[in-house]
C-alpha cells in the first residue's frame, strides 16, 4: 500500500500539464487503475483482512483524489501566470512611438493672426478662391481699363466656347472678400479675411499661389488713428515685442482713400531680424479708409458709415518672424523642411498661453 502511495504521489508531483495528470489519474483511480483493481479484490479477502484494508484502501483512493485536484489547481494558475507574463502590455506606453506630422507654418501663422485679431474684436471671413472678376477687380475699384489688373498678372479661367461673359478668375488678393462679407453683414463689421490667393509669378520672394490676410473694420466714426493702434497692437503681439515704431508712407491704391504702405522699424543686425529696433524699415501690408465707392460695392451707404481696410502677406510674415530664407520652400512638401519649420499639432497659438515657443 505505501508503495503504491509513494508511486503515485510522486508521479501527481512531477506531471507538467494537464494531459498528464489525466494519465497519472487513469493509471490510479481509473476504472482500471491499480488502486481501483486492488479495491475489487476486496472481496475475495476474508472479513478479517478486509476491515483493515478496506479503509485503508479508501484513504489511499481519496489522498490520490485530493493530490490530483491540487496539481490540477498548480497547473491552472501556472498556466494562468504564463499567460499573464507572455500577454504582458504596458498600457503606459505612448499611443505613437514619435511625432508623425507637423502643422505647416502657413496655418500656425493663420492662427496667430487670427488669435491676435479675435482679441480685438474681428471675426474671421472667407471667400471662394475662384472668384468673378467683379468682386476681385470692379467692386473694388479696379475698372477693366486700370494699370492695377495688368499688374496683378492675373490666372484667369476659361470660357466655355461661345461663352462671352467675362471670365472668372483666381483671385488675386483677399481684398474681394470685403465686398462679399459687406453684402452679408452689413455695417457695423470687424472682420479678417486670410486664406491663398494666386498671381503668375515665380522667383524667391513670389510663387503663384501665396496668402494673404485682409482686415476690414467699418463703423460711423472710424478713423486712420483706429487703423493705426489696431495694426501697432498686431505688431507688438505678434512679434511678441512691447515696443514697435510704424511709418505710414503715403501710397495708392484703388481701393481706398487715402491709402498707406506700413512699414515697422527694424534691424538686421548679423542677418537676424530686430523688430522694433534699429535703423530699416521693413513694410509689411497696405492699408488705407475705405474708397466710398467699394463701401457702395458692397450695399453699404458712404454717407453713413466708414471704415479702414489693410491687407498683408502671411508667407511674408512667416518668414520675418520664423527665419525662413526662400518663400518656395513654404509649398515644396520636403518632409525636412516641415519637420523643421512644423509646429506641434497641439501646440494651438493663443494670447493666455503665448502664440510661440
Ligand atoms: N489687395 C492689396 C494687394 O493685394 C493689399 C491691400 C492694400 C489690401 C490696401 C487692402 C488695402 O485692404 O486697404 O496688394
Amino acid at each position: 500500500m505505501n508503495d503504491l502511495r509513494d508511486k503515485y504521489i510522486q508521479a501527481i508531483a512531477n506531471a507538467v500539464d494537464e494531459s498528464t495528470l489525466e494519465e497519472v489519474r487513469l493509471a490510479a483511480v481509473g476504472k482500471k487503475g491499480e488502486v481501483s483493481l486492488k479495491m475489487r479484490e476486496l472481496g475475495k479477502m476474508s472479513p478479517e483482512e478486509r476491515q483493515v484494508a478496506g479503509p485503508a484502501l479508501n484513504a489511499l483512493k481519496d489522498e490520490i483524489n485530493s493530490a490530483l485536484a491540487a496539481k490540477r489547481a498548480a497547473l491552472a494558475d501556472a498556466a494562468l501566470d504564463e499567460r499573464l507574463r507572455t500577454e504582458w502590455l504596458d498600457v503606459t506606453l505612448p499611443s505613437r512611438p514619435a511625432r508623425q506630422g507637423s502643422i505647416h507654418p502657413i496655418s500656425q501663422v493663420t492662427e496667430e493672426v487670427t488669435a491676435i485679431f479675435a482679441d480685438m474684436g474681428f471675426g474671421v471671413a472667407e471667400g471662394p478662391r475662384i472668384d468673378s472678376d467683379w468682386y476681385n477687380f470692379d467692386a473694388l475699384n479696379i475698372p477693366g481699363h486700370h494699370p492695377a489688373r495688368a499688374e496683378m498678372d492675373t490666372f484667369y479661367m476659361h470660357r466655355a466656347e461661345g461663352d462671352n461673359r467675362p471670365p472668372h478668375v483666381l483671385r488675386t488678393h483677399t481684398s474681394p472678400v470685403q465686398i462679399r462679407t459687406m453684402e452679408k453683414t452689413g455695417a457695423p463689421v470687424r472682420v479678417i479675411c486670410p486664406g491663398g490667393v494666386y498671381r503668375a509669378d515665380f522667383d524667391q520672394t513670389h510663387t503663384p499661389m501665396f496668402h494673404q490676410v485682409e482686415g476690414l473694420a467699418i463703423d460711423k466714426d472710424i478713423s486712420m488713428a483706429n487703423l493705426k493702434w489696431v495694426l501697432e497692437e498686431f505688431v507688438k503681439a505678434y512679434f511678441e515685442v512691447d515696443n514697435v515704431e510704424l511709418r505710414f508712407r503715403a501710397s495708392h491704391f484703388p481701393f481706398t482713400e487715402p491709402s498707406a504702405e506700413v512699414d515697422i522699424r527694424c534691424s538686421w543686425a548679423g542677418g537676424q531680424l530686430k523688430v522694433g529696433e534699429g535703423d530699416d524699415w521693413l513694410e509689411i501690408l497696405g492699408s488705407g479708409m475705405v474708397h466710398p465707392k467699394v463701401l457702395q460695392a458692397g450695399g453699404i451707404d458712404p454717407n453713413e458709415w466708414q471704415g479702414f481696410a489693410f491687407g498683408m502677406g502671411i508667407d511674408r510674415i512667416a518668414m520675418l518672424k520664423y527665419g525662413i530664407p526662400d518663400l518656395r520652400a513654404f509649398f515644396n512638401s520636403d518632409l525636412r523642411w516641415l519637420r523643421h519649420y512644423g509646429f506641434a499639432a497641439l501646440d494651438v497659438p493663443t494670447l493666455h498661453g503665448g502664440l510661440s515657443r
